[in-house]
């Protein structure tokens, strides 16, 4: 019989079930108000964090990428895909999964399911990029695209932001309808809409989150009034953007870290020295956010390895004393160090 596996051999490992039965026990508005806090601290010592462009490999369909940071103590990494053709294939557009390892001696510390945590990451990070730069006192939000990240969407601009009302609009009118009935218990308005125009009335945010491998045109100039904080996700590959490059030409640019942002952002319509602001220097004090009530803000969002890191750490947090993880025996750990083929030996099945 092979010999039980040391503590050492085992890490904690945090499946889709366990993840949603650890949100629910939390709840989902308090994980994405603590979210938005713990990535707000790792935006405040973003110098500290080991940071590169993700590694991207791309197909005529989709994106397969990877996500590295580390703060030096804690390394961390998420796998993470983006194929909008999945929908209709039953499958989804993003799905993700990430690792937490301990610097000091190279063992992972946590893997779990990011492909939820990813979309309450983004809804937190969104979130908390409002915070420092929407209009004060907004209170609804445009929420274009209505697939599997809207509602995390909407429910951290509640949270974290006091929005009490979104108006909905998809192409796909039933996408609009199932955001509807599963926000309809959230304590939000929820309008639903026909046209972008129609999602734009009224609404201090807009939040474009949609899935095309293209370059879309989800708003145009004219939609965009000034005064307005504009949240974009969707465009977020190369050549995958969503809005009017007439739109960035008036608008404050705040982005993550800007040598991936310019591959992959809105911002890759632009010249590659036209000027942007690193959102973690106005949360650091070190840079103005909104200067007037006049001023479009656009938060050009793609996700950055440290909001993945920071929402690993969480979780890992989290778990402890819960029932909402396994330990997986994933580290093979034989008692001399060196002899590994010596632990493979004994457990080879003995014959009779
Ligand atoms: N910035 C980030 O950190 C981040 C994180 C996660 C996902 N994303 C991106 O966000 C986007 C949305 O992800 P998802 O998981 O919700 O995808 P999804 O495929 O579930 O939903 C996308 C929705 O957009 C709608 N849509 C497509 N074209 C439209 C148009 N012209 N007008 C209005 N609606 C339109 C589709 O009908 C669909 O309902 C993707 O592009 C993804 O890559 C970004």
């Amino acid at each position: 019989m092979s010999p039980l596996p040391s503590k050492l051999a085992y890490v904690p490992f945090v499946s889709v079930e366990h993840m949603m039965g650890l949100v629910h026990h939390i709840g989902i508005e308090k994980v994405l108000t603590d979210l938005a806090a713990e990535i707000e601290a790792d935006f405040r010592r973003w110098p500290l964090f080991d940071k590169t462009p993700r590694v991207a490999s791309h197909s005529d369909v989709g994106v397969i990428e990877l996500m590295p940071t580390s703060d030096g103590e804690t390394y961390g990494f998420k796998y993470v895909n983006g194929h909008p053709k999945n929908t209709a294939e039953g499958l989804q557009t993003v799905t993700a999964f990430g690792l937490l390892a301990d610097v000091d001696s190279g063992y992972p510390k946590l893997l779990s399911e990011m492909t939820l945590l990813t979309a309450l990451r983004t809804a937190a990070t969104s979130a908390m990029a409002a915070k420092h730069l929407a209009p004060k006192g907004a209170r609804t939000m445009a929420m274009i695209g209505n697939g599997a990240q809207s509602e995390f969407q909407c429910l951290a601009f509640k949270a974290v932001c006091g929005i009490d009302t979104v108006r909905l609009y998809d192409i796909d009118p039933s996408a609009t309808a199932r955001c509807a009935a599963n926000l309809a218990q959230s304590g939000l308005g929820v309008v639903q809409c026909r046209s972008g125009e129609e999602a734009m009335e009224g609404a201090e945010i807009i939040t474009t989150c949609t899935a095309d491998k293209q370059y879309a045109t989800i708003l145009t100039d004219n939609m965009v009034g000034a005064g307005v904080h504009i949240n974009a996700i969707g465009g977020d590959c190369p050549g995958k953007t969503e809005l009017h490059r007439d739109i960035l030409l008036r608008s404050s640019i705040f982005v993550e870290y800007p040598p991936q942002t310019r591959i992959e952002g809105e911002i890759q319509q632009l010249d590659p020295d036209h000027a942007v602001t690193e959102l973690w220097q106005v949360i650091d004090g070190c840079a103005d956010g909104r200067t007037s009530d006049r001023q479009i803000t656009l938060f050009d969002s793609v996700g950055f390895a440290i909001e993945d890191f920071s929402a690993l750490r969480y979780i890992a947090k989290a778990i402890q004393g819960t029932p909402y993880f396994t330990q997986l025996d994933m580290i093979a750990d034989p008692d001399d160090p060196r002899d590994l083929f010596g632990m493979f030996q004994r457990a080879k099945p003995q014959t009779a």
